[in-house]
């Protein structure tokens, strides 16, 4: 863990002699500094590297059209400012397993962690976990990027500005060992435009920075041989974003993957999510996981709006640990076209590993609370199955007592915690069944008082039956 702070260190110090005198950076004008190209075989990654160095502030670095970079190494792009990155051309990672698992295992990116304190606390019962704050990483990216006001620019041309993770063959022999994940983009102002992550082996961009605009995101994580429900070749954890930065908008999305197209984790703050398509075997466009291993985890000011969610396994989803802490409020699902998901809203305070062992018994006491969740605008229908490929526990890591397909809505509630739901004009169908077949998991004695009434829906294990939101019109 030492290396990390060291990274920091050096971006710090980077950062600051960048930064000197003038608090706003004006429009400098920008020196080209074309990425040189090593050749068919060979690693571009030192001649890469050279250029960010060189062309660190008020630059534009160029990776020309028509060639695809091989970056061989793991790399970062630190203490960037002004800077504006063209990707006319692509750039590759080892198209080897055994190479990559390597490079990640030794390189000093700065790993993708979160924070969480292993709090076992209250009661009669001894605590065995140390108290303080754990670093876990989940993934190390394989290019990590920092700095202020960086743009990060594909070519228009859908043949490049390309990422190209051949991930393919891992998911082929189901390889989970050493995965890298794509991208940090770590930047406090910046854009990320017009970029295309082909076959990535797992995670696509992680996005703790600040002030960013994300706009025509394309993401190819299907698999070319299998369908959403073989697990052979499933592209497992292939996430499109992760959020946990703020003021953070994307822009237009087109995607195939297995697993969140946006994932907004701890920390994030106003993140406004629009215009996408999210296909193959999505997991949908979720708030968490939060609160894992007791952590105080915070969201707040969200809003997924006018996608298109097809074959999904869920379209919107809530999700936050047994014993958790912390909360998520004001987030909203507008405008959502479900077509053939497994569950079009799925809503759970009480998330376990459920091929790890049974229900943990709850003797924290508490959660990660929720408030002011809007569903809005759901249209569409479900699919034949309530799980996909990813399913290789038994239970599936998905399971729900009684969901048998025909559930729009499934909410597991820890009580009391889940305040100000509001759920409108929801016309999702079971596959093959009319709307009036349609229906929900809901356990009433796990609503907060008076939620009933401004629910929007009957709150029970039955059937969907939509209700009036008291003092709305
Ligand atoms: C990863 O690194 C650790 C030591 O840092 C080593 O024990 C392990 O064998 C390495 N794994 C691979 C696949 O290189
Ligand atoms: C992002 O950069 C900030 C410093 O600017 C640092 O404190 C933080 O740890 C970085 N986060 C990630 C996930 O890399
Ligand atoms: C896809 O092709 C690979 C390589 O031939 C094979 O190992 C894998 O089983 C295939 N996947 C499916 C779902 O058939
Ligand atoms: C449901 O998934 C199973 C595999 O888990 C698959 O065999 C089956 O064809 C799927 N059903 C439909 C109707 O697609
Ligand atoms: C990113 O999202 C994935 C999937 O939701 C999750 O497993 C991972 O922990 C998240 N990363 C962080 C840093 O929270
Ligand atoms: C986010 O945007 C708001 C409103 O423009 C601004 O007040 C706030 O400082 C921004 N946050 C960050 C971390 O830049
Ligand atoms: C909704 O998103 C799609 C892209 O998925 C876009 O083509 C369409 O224009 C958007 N609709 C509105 C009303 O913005
Ligand atoms: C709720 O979140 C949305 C989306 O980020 C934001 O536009 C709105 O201002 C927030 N509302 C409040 C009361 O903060
Ligand atoms: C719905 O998904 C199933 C697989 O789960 C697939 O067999 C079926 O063709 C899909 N139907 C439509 C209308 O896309
Ligand atoms: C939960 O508590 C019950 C009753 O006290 C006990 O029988 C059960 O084994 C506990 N479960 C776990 C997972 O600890
Ligand atoms: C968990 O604990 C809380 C508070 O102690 C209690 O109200 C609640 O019923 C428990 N939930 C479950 C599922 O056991």
């Amino acid at each position: 863990m030492v290396h990390v702070t060291q990274l920091l260190l050096v971006a710090a110090a980077v950062g600051s002699v960048t930064a000197g005198g003038s608090s706003k950076p004006g429009p400098t004008k920008k020196k080209t500094c074309k990425v040189p190209y090593a050749g068919k075989n060979k690693d571009s990654s030192p001649g890469i590297l050279a250029t960010f160095a060189k062309c660190s502030s008020d630059a534009i670095i160029e990776f020309e059209e028509p060639y695809t970079y091989h970056a061989w190494t793991p790399m970062s792009w630190l203490g960037l400012s002004n800077v504006d990155i063209k990707l006319n051309g692509n750039l590759d990672l080892p198209n080897d397993i055994a190479t990559v698992q390597q490079k990640i295992n030794s390189t000093t990116n700065q790993a993708s962690v979160s924070l969480f304190l292993t709090a076992a606390r209250g009661g009669d019962r001894m605590l065995t976990l140390p108290l303080g704050p754990i670093l876990q990483t989940y993934a190390t990216p394989w290019f990590y990027i920092h700095g202020s006001n960086v743009n990060l620019i594909g070519s228009t041309k859908k043949n490049y500005g390309q990422f190209q993770g051949h991930g393919q063959q891992w998911w082929d022999i189901g390889q989970r060992i050493l995965r890298p994940q794509l991208a940090t983009f770590n930047v406090s102002t910046g854009t990320i435009k017009n970029i295309k992550v082909i076959k990535p082996v797992a995670w696509g961009f992680n996005i703790p920075g600040t002030n960013v605009k994300v706009s025509n995101h394309f993401v190819d994580a299907a698999p070319n041989n299998g369908t959403r429900d073989q697990t052979t070749s499933f592209p497992f954890n292939t996430d499109g974003f992760n959020m946990s930065g703020q003021n953070i908008t994307l822009d237009g999305y087109y995607g195939h993957n297995g697993d969140d197209c946006v994932s907004v984790v701890n920390g994030a703050r106003n993140i406004v999510a629009k215009n996408g398509y999210c296909g193959f075997s999505s997991h949908g466009l979720s708030i968490g996981s939060l609160g894992r291993a007791g952590a105080v985890h915070t969201v707040a000011n969200v809003l997924f709006e006018n996608w298109t969610m097809e074959g999904a396994v869920y379209a919107a989803r809530f999700k936050s640990w047994t014993g958790g802490q912390g909360w998520a409020k004001n987030v909203t699902w507008r405008n959502i076209k479900a077509l053939n998901v497994s569950t079009a809203i799925f809503i759970t305070q009480n998330y376990f590993d459920q091929d790890k062992g049974p229900r943990p018994n709850n003797t924290s006491g508490t959660s990660t609370a929720v408030d002011n969740l809007n569903f809005e605008n759901f249209e569409g229908s479900l699919g034949p199955n309530w799980t996909d490929g990813t399913c290789i526990s038994t239970p599936c890591w998905n399971y729900v007592q009684g969901g048998d397909s025909t559930q729009s809505i499934i909410m597991d509630l820890y009580p009391g915690t889940a305040t100000n739901l509001h759920f409108k004009n929801i016309k999702v169908h079971p596959y093959k069944k009319p709307y009036s077949a349609t229906t929900v998991i809901c356990d009433p004695a796990t609503l907060a008082p008076g939620e009933q009434d401004t629910l929007g829906f009957q709150c029970q294990r039955g059937p969907y039956v939509p209700t009036k939101i008291k003092g709305s019109h």
